[in-house]
């Protein structure tokens, strides 16, 4: 063991409805002496995403849920503080699935954009880190150019596959996946309109994100105002949130319209969830439109193509983010994953964690 104190967010008990402190429990341990091939990492910041919320619950999903007494998984980035591996030498940022710790020993990676293990797990091998790009802010591989980036880039452009003129509506959009996913849209050549909660959120989707208009589903009749702005139909509606936003969607789409079903926040992700309708499926019938569902890994094959492109729009000024980053231990993670389903996050929802590298 080396002197690194390390504190360890333990899944203790399987969460009902929010997230709670009693759902877990800390660990105080220290962290080993790498072995050949590994580094030990200071967690710096550490990605939220809302699937987190649901991995805790037991039962089959497209990935294991967090074990009782298991670590909890996540994104982030460190720096290297102990070093085993020369490509990796102490002082170098890097990213992997490090778990809501302090300190991580790790397994030292090659090139620089993985295939986000965070979101399947490793099923006991330690976590592999991959070094940060260069030139580019750290925080982007946990947003930009990671999980919701990348989702963004391959539901829109894949799934989605706006063209020039086409009306792409995109639900949750003031976050982290529905920003970057609507300026894909715009490059793409098509007419974009944001559906966020409240007047900042829609401000900042038309002036700094460059959306052509924004809905605020808070205070406006969502539908309504779709069919004002689009009165030729939507032909994407790309949906983070499910629920009535979806069903205003689809109320909306054009004739062979796409929706593209990328998340369902409003739905909390706990074991008990309730999500509401659609009660209007036979909308996407009469139009001979259609739905599709994905998930990011189906694409792992090809991040880097996706983190290269979406580099070249961050490079050009093309594509803006924001990141939300809040200060504190790695026991604030339990408050800090909630603010996404209380819409409090405003883009990329971060922790910062404070303190010494040892
Ligand atoms: N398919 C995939 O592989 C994949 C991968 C990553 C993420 N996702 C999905 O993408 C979506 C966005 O994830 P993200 O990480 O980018 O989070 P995010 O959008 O940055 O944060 C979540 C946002 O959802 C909105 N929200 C929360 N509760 C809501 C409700 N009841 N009704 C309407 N909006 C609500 C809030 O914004 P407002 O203030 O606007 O309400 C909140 O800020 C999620 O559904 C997530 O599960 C899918």
């Amino acid at each position: 063991m080396t002197t690194f104190e390390n504190r360890r967010m333990l899944l203790t008990s399987r969460p009902e409805w929010t997230l709670k402190h009693s759902d877990f429990t800390v660990e105080k341990t220290g962290v080993p002496t790498p072995g050949a091939g590994q580094v030990v990492v200071k967690v710096r910041w550490l990605a939220f995403d809302p699937a987190m919320r649901g991995w805790m619950n037991d039962g089959p999903s497209y990935a294991p849920p967090v074990a009782l007494g298991e670590l909890m998984r996540g994104h982030g980035v460190g720096e290297v503080v102990d070093s085993a591996a020369p490509e990796l030498p102490v002082g170098t940022q890097v990213h992997g699935n490090l778990g809501w710790q302090d300190f991580a020993l790790c397994r030292a990676g090659a090139g620089t954009i993985g295939g986000l293990e965070h979101v399947h797990g490793q099923a006991g091998a330690l976590p592999t880190v991959r070094k940060v790009p260069d030139g580019i802010a750290p925080t982007a591989v946990l947003g930009v150019l990671g999980t919701t980036g990348l989702t963004a880039y391959f539901g829109m452009l894949e799934l989605g596959a706006p063209r020039p003129g086409d009306v792409v509506v995109v639900s949750g959009a003031a976050g982290a996946t529905g920003s970057v996913a609507g300026q894909l849209a715009r490059l793409a050549g098509a007419r974009t309109i944001g559906i966020a909660g409240g007047p900042a959120k829609t401000r900042w989707l038309v002036e700094t994100a460059r959306f052509h208009d924004a809905v605020d589903y808070k205070s406006e009749d969502v539908s309504a105002r779709l069919a004002e702005l689009a009165p030729g139909g939507v032909n994407l509606f790309y949906d983070n949130v499910a629920g009535p936003v979806l069903e205003a969607g689809i109320r909306n789409i054009a004739q062979r319209g796409t929706v593209v079903l990328c998340g369902g926040i409003s739905s909390g992700y706990s074991d008990e969830a309730t999500v509401v309708g659609p009660s209007n499926l036979s909308t996407i019938t009469v139009r001979s439109a259609c739905m599709k569902g994905f998930i990011v890994t189906d694409f792992r094959d090809r991040f880097e193509e996706a983190a290269d492109r979406l580099t070249g729009w961050i490079r050009s000024g093309d594509i803006v983010w924001a990141d939300d980053i809040v200060e504190g231990t790695v026991e604030d993670a339990v408050d800090v994953l909630n603010r996404l389903f209380d819409g409090k996050n405003f883009g990329k929802q971060l922790l910062q964690l404070a303190g010494p590298a040892a």
